[in-house]
């Protein structure tokens, strides 16, 4: 991994670093026979039809805890830099319900700066077990300081410490570092409650469009988005 980004790194620009190019690794697609054993496998799944995408999303989060093998609440979060520039990368939620979806996350951060400039997001569940996908894009505001402070309470100690002694997205000079610093932290606080650091907290995405995907044979996937309206949802299939 750090070869390939050094070789990016020193890739004329517009060239593919050697170590992309090789499609040997990318799985094929499914073959008409794959599919057709797929079909007669399992019978097909009623379409869906929520009303509620909350309701629904607690229903496939639910199944996806069972089958997942790790992080089932695990979720791209998208945002865009000052320049218009996407960025995206992984959270975890941690709390979920009419008012939307939590994470929590260091405030200096690429993807806390980005929000404080632009409170607008988009997240990402993709199940590979379930081979579902959920997408969710609104507008985004920060938790109440209670509500951080309860969900840090939550949090081991030592990953307490490490909110403190992480400049998250900032360079890092060498692990020891990294190190160095939680000793320090580790020691400042002794055995006394780690209290939640000012520049660690949370977001809630408030959804305005989800979109529910699910597998099915032949690419002819089911799509359900859900589009926030007045007291309610409107609901609108897609073609996949
Ligand atoms: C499965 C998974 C879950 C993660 N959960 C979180 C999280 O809840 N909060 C967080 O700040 N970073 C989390 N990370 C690390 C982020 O993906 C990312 O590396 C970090 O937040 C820095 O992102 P940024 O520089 O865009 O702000 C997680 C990574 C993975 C792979």
């Amino acid at each position: 991994m750090v070869n390939a980004a050094l070789s990016m790194a020193s890739a004329p620009i517009g060239a593919i670093p050697a170590g992309m190019s090789d499609k040997a690794a990318i799985p094929p697609s499914p073959s008409e026979d794959d599919y057709v054993r797929q079909v007669s496998a399992a019978e097909p799944p009623p379409l869906l039809s929520a009303i509620d995408p909350g309701a629904l999303f607690a229903d496939w989060l639910a199944e996806a805890v069972v089958k997942e093998p790790n992080d089932a609440n695990a979720m791209a979060l998208a945002t865009v830099d000052e320049g218009g520039m996407p960025d995206v990368r992984m959270v975890l939620l941690k709390d979920a319900g009419p008012e939307g979806f939590v994470f929590y996350t260091n405030l200096g951060s690429a993807k806390g700066r980005q929000l404080a400039a632009g409170p607008k997001a988009a997240l990402l569940f993709h199940w590979k077990s379930l081979r579902r996908q959920v997408r969710v894009r609104g507008q985004v505001t920060p938790v109440t300081p209670e509500e951080a402070d309860a969900y840090f309470a939550t949090r081991a100690r030592p990953a307490q410490i490490g909110a403190w002694a992480s400049e998250q997205s900032q360079p890092l000079p060498d692990r020891l570092a990294l190190e160095k610093r939680i000793a320090e932290i580790g020691l400042k606080f002794g055995l006394g409650k780690v209290e939640r650091p000012p520049h660690w907290s949370g977001f809630r995405v408030r959804p305005e469009t989800i979109e529910f995907w699910r597998d099915r044979p032949f690419r002819l996937h089911e799509r359900l988005v859900f589009v926030r309206a007045e007291g309610g949802w409107t609901t609108q299939r897609l073609y996949p």
